[in-house]
């Protein structure tokens, strides 16, 4: 069976460069013989992270990307950098997926030894390089494996001008092979056994 890949972008606005990034990384992990779910964290929004709402039950979103991460072997992100750091929207996503689901199974269990490649974009010169760093290290903390290989895109206005669109070969194929790298991991863990 093909490996199955959960990807969005850390960025709610119709014109982000990183929605504009996320389905080369798609395409390819797809090319490298992975089934992936491109969704929008548009349709899945939270408030901030709040014990109180969270003791009257996980919010209906929270549920649905626990669900969908369950049916998932791994994930692909391709995320803005704030002040240096991954946007509150990641990092709000990723905790509330990690809380305790009904029954009382740990959310965390949810990401346990799946795999993750990681890419970013940024107007800048550095592409949110910093943002890869802090958010390899948060998903490491959940239990994922992040692939070594990741990019990070500069100047993207000049070169991310429509979804899908990367223009800049060696960017692109570096993106790919990101993408790839997560396949190739995952086909060497079922072969295994290892992620049993
Ligand atoms: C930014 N931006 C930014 N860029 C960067 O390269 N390094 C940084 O530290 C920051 N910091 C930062 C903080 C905040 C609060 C905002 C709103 C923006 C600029 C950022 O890269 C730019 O807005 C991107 O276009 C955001 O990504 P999307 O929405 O295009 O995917």
């Amino acid at each position: 069976p093909s490996p199955r890949l959960l990807a969005f972008a850390g960025s709610l606005r119709a014109g982000s460069y990183n929605r504009r990034l996320i389905p080369v990384l798609a395409e390819g992990a797809r090319a490298a013989g992975a089934q992936v779910t491109l969704i929008e964290l548009r349709d899945y929004p939270l408030p901030i992270y709040d014990g109180d709402i969270e003791a009257e039950g996980l919010p209906e979103n929270a549920l649905r990307l626990q669900a969908l991460l369950g049916e998932h072997d791994g994930l692909l992100i391709s995320t803005p950098e704030y002040n240096g750091s991954m946007p509150a929207l990641v990092k709000n996503t990723l905790d509330w997926i990690s809380r305790p689901m009904p029954g009382g199974r740990s959310g965390t269990t949810l990401f346990a030894d799946k795999v993750a490649g990681i890419v970013s974009a940024s107007p800048g010169p550095l592409g949110g390089l910093r943002s890869l760093l802090v958010l390899r290290d948060a998903l490491a903390k959940l239990g994922l494996i992040v692939v070594p290989q990741q990019v990070a895109v500069g100047q993207a206005a000049d070169k991310l001008h429509d979804y899908g669109q990367l223009d800049d070969e060696r960017a692109r194929e570096a993106v790919h092979r990101v993408g790839a790298a997560v396949v190739r991991h995952l086909k060497v863990y079922t072969a295994t056994g290892a992620n049993a």
